[in-house]
């Protein structure tokens, strides 16, 4: 298969971390004392993780950067630059604003800049976008209930979609979070939570129960319960599955053993992601290539995976449509090109 194919295909990515993902062009303009093996030690996290923990500490090399409003916008702009390149179509990019304010830049300063660069970004690339705020595990429930507050103030008119919970899901429990999630849910704020990555099936229970998300971020885990796996189709709750991150953060030993093949032909509803793209050192079309290599996928499950990503995504309908469209055209017209 030739790699120049899959950088063409038109791709949906629900699940990146801005503060994940900063190019060594970003990061050299920054900071021009940077140089690669600087780079590569300090913002690439080892192709081996000891765990999610481990893995983690690899963010704050980016974050350093983004403490100020050039390092917020030139980050935007560079992820954008670096999804124009293989043609990904739609995607929400999340990050915790609580983390960019040591700077003295004030939270909704923070998110405002963000959201003012995607604006610009997403008329001068034509990508379409949305940003997701996180909270973060080891916050308290006055620092998610303020993140939560913040996606409220800033969803009307803006770029901003929904509210998502990251950080260390095996390290800090959920209880400081659930009044976060039910004022989202009061409020209707579209959700989504990472768990079942670096826990088990419980944790995606505990997660659906108490924050109520209509999509989980990574949940590969939910593999391990039939029952989950019948729960997450019955109520069409998306997995956004990041496969090269979890066998980076020790989830699975090799990409061989990712249960995507299974949860997909499962017929629950997934998506394929990076997760992170500069702590992973992936593009999307590197993880649709493993995919080909190890699973043989092919033509239908890129197309499904994107068609169920789509219809997950925190969109408005009308925009689902023209997007929906994009996809249609190519994978129809384009369907020679693959061989099943
Ligand atoms: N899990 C939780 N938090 C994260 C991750 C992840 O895989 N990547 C970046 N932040
Ligand atoms: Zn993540």
């Amino acid at each position: 298969m030739d790699k120049s194919i899959l950088q063409l295909l038109p791709k949906i990515e629900l699940h990146l971390h801005l503060d994940c993902s900063l190019s060594y062009d970003v990061v050299k303009k920054l900071n021009p004392q940077i140089n690669y093996t600087h780079y590569k030690n300090n913002f690439i996290a080892p192709e081996k993780c000891l765990n999610l923990g481990d893995f983690l500490r690899c963010t704050n090399g980016g974050i350093d950067l983004m403490q100020t409003e050039v390092g917020l916008k030139e980050v935007v702009k560079d992820l954008f630059v670096q999804l124009k390149k293989e043609n990904v179509i739609y995607s929400e990019i999340r990050f915790a604003p609580l983390q960019h304010i040591n700077g003295g830049i004030a939270a909704e300063e923070v998110v405002q800049i963000v959201a003012d660069t995607a604006k610009e970004c997403i008329s001068s690339t034509g990508i379409k976008a949305g940003i997701i705020l996180c909270t973060l595990r080891h916050y308290n429930e006055e620092q998610s209930l303020q993140t939560v507050k913040l996606v409220e103030k800033f969803i009307k008119n803006s770029v901003i979609v929904g509210f998502d919970i990251a950080a260390n899901e095996a390290g800090f429990p959920i209880d400081s979070h659930k009044k976060a999630f039910e004022y989202a849910v009061k409020k209707d704020i579209p959700r989504t939570a990472h768990a079942g990555e670096a826990k088990g099936a419980e944790s995606v229970w505990e997660t659906i129960k108490y924050f109520s998300p209509q999509r989980i971020g990574h949940g590969v885990r939910s593999i391990e319960d039939d029952t989950l796996i019948e729960y997450l189709i019955k109520k069409n709750i998306h997995l956004e599955v990041c496969p090269s991150c979890n066998v980076q953060i020790n989830v699975f030993d090799n990409f061989s053993d990712h249960p995507i093949n299974n949860l997909y032909n499962s017929g629950v509803s997934v998506g394929i992601n990076t997760d992170a793209r500069s702590l992973v050192n992936v593009s999307l079309s590197d993880e649709y290539l493993k995919l080909i290599e190890t699973f043989g996928w092919g033509y239908k499950h890129f197309y499904s995976c994107n068609k169920n990503a789509l219809s997950a995504s925190f969109l408005e309908d009308s925009d689902k449509t023209i997007l929906r469209e994009k996809l249609d055209t190519f994978f129809v017209q384009n369907s020679i090109l693959w061989q099943e």
